[in-house]
């Protein structure tokens, strides 16, 4: 049997800053409440003419090259986002796997919001061990500032843009293995985070608040902040506790512990819940602010250029985002060399 193996990682980050000092002349906020209550100081913005698809090959022709792997041995490549170059088609995997020269490979997106890169880990997972394919490049890239109205304080405050990538290869060495990866999704939350209009019915759906309905003709994000939030910590702690049992795992084995990064406190919440130590903890909020599926490889590829990610070390991932959408993985970092 083939397992897969979490070969490396890459991010970019693009240049331009928007600071809370920045938002707060947008709208009425200021860096004291946003700090206290998200932990974010500032997040990146992509050029007008950057698309979602542009930032991902960055972030993957990094991933590809420290894996060692050569272009022509790529049999997949998975995308993670929900701002996508193009709403419906093509795919930004089908984009970005032209941009990056590959042209013999299954490509598609998947929409499963923040918890997007472990939705697509799973599926590299499961493609590799079930023999189909050998070497998947994932891919989590977002351009939100294209999705977000930064008139609503209650949401432009949060986002901001970027991309991470990882190679996923087959190896016969069971250590080498990712160890297992979660992944759940309830629809009855569908309303607590959603882009209601620019879909085939929603801005006509009885569900949707009529509150959410502005903008006829807009993709914005519009989210119940505070009750997402309840609902986040609540789900996160639940789904780690469940996989480390399930594995038998302590979380003091937990070398890196990666939350998608949304709220300062709610990683607090669930680390405290979790007793895991600072030293263990990720974050990168302060700086990227929320990247939805951006945020973990962006998070695991800042400890890999720091020098705190190690070969063997176990990684914890553990996300939660619109649908509403979650999951947790265990994944020790096995690059090549
Ligand atoms: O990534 C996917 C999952 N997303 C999340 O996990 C996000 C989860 N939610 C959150 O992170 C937090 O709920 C927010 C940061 C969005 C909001 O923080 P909160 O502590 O839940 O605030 P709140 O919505 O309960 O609002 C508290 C007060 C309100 O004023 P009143 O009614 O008490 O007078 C808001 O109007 O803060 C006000 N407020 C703001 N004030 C200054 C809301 N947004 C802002 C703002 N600046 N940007």
């Amino acid at each position: 049997m083939s397992y897969a193996a979490f070969r490396s990682i890459g991010a970019y980050v693009p240049e331009k800053i928007l600071s809370n000092e920045d938002l707060s002349t947008m709208v009425d906020t200021s860096d004291e409440w946003i700090t206290k209550r998200t932990g974010i100081k500032e997040r990146h913005i992509a050029a007008e003419t950057e698309f979602t698809s542009d930032m991902g090959v960055k972030a993957a022709e990094l991933a590809i090259e420290r894996s060692g792997v050569a272009k022509k041995d790529i049999d997949m490549v998975v995308c993670a986002t929900i701002s996508p170059d193009y709403f419906c088609m093509p795919s930004t995997a089908t984009i970005m796997s032209t941009k990056l020269g590959l042209n013999n490979v299954t490509a598609f997106d998947i929409s499963a919001a923040c918890t997007g890169f472990v939705y697509i880990l799973s599926i590299a997972k499961a493609f590799i061990e079930s023999g189909m394919k050998k070497n998947v490049l994932i891919i989590g890239a977002e351009k939100l500032s294209a999705i977000t109205d930064y008139t609503d304080r209650g949401t432009c405050i949060l986002f901001g843009d970027g991309a991470g990538a990882a190679m996923i290869c087959a190896t016969d060495k069971k250590e080498e293995a990712i160890i297992d990866v979660h992944t759940g999704a309830d629809g009855e939350y569908a309303d607590l985070l959603m882009t209601p209009n620019g879909g085939s019915g929603s801005a006509h759906d009885a569900k949707v608040d009529d509150a959410l309905k502005q903008e006829a003709n807009s993709c914005f994000m519009q989210m119940k902040g505070n009750e997402t939030f309840k609902v986040a910590v609540r789900t996160l702690t639940k789904d780690v506790v469940e996989i480390l049992n399930e594995n038998k795992i302590q979380s003091d084995e937990i070398k890196h512990f990666v939350p998608h990064q949304a709220n300062y406190r709610i990683i607090k919440a669930v680390g405290d819940a979790l007793k895991l130590k600072e030293e263990q903890v990720v974050l990168t909020v302060a700086k990227y602010g929320n990247t939805s599926g951006a945020s973990i490889p962006m998070a695991i590829n800042d400890i890999y250029e720091s020098g705190r990610l190690q070969k063997g070390e176990l990684m914890l991932l553990d996300a939660f985002g619109g649908g509403l959408t979650w999951g947790s993985a265990l994944v020790p970092f096995s690059p090549n060399k």
